[in-house]
């Protein structure tokens, strides 16, 4: 059966796997927050970096990217997508919304706060520091939250929490904090 995979952080410019077809979409009822600890991809033991999980929050709506995996390529790519995520997120069934309402149900990739690395909320000035100082083996943390940024803005979809610590990472005083 093929599958779709909603995306809501670096799938959205990264997917790294095979589809026939993308649009957008959105779901409700979470929001996205940088309040998961990387180890592997943009930080590393001992040092993790932010990067973006979902978190219950009855009224919002998180806008993304939806995937289409076609049938013979779905197991692959969700075997896929559970090793590159394999820290601390699980698979969760979604309602795909767009302008016509409800198109598919699909799988969306949670990191919640039973995971050893949740991290949690945080101030927006202790979240860009730890951004600004964190690297892993995808690169600069910073990086990966400007990145976010840009394609969130690009799908018209710009993100407060996002943007306020994109904001704050570019501005020209944030090499003085550092
Ligand atoms: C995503 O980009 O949608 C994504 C975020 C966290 C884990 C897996 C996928």
């Amino acid at each position: 059966m093929s599958v779709w995979v909603f995306g809501y952080g670096s799938l959205i410019w990264r997917p790294s796997f095979p589809f026939v077809e993308k649009r957008r979409a959105w779901i409700h009822g979470f929001a996205r927050r940088l309040w998961q600890g990387s180890d592997d991809h943009r930080g590393v033991p001992g040092a993790l970096g932010r990067v973006v999980t979902l978190v219950p929050v009855p009224e919002a709506r998180c806008v993304g990217v939806a995937f289409l995996i076609a049938d013979h390529e779905a197991e692959a790519v969700l075997a896929h997508l559970d090793h590159r995520e394999k820290n601390g997120y699980q698979r969760h069934a979604v309602d795909l919304h767009d302008e016509g309402g409800v198109f598919a149900r699909g799988t969306v990739f949670v990191a919640d706060e039973r995971n050893a690395n949740f991290l949690g909320e945080a101030s927006l000035d202790a979240i860009v520091d730890q951004v600004r100082r964190s690297r892993g083996p995808s690169g600069d943390n910073a990086e990966y939250v400007v990145e976010l940024a840009r394609a969130l803005r690009a799908l018209e979809a710009a993100d407060d929490h996002i943007e306020s610590i994109a904001d704050a990472l570019s501005s020209p005083y944030a090499i003085l904090d550092a």
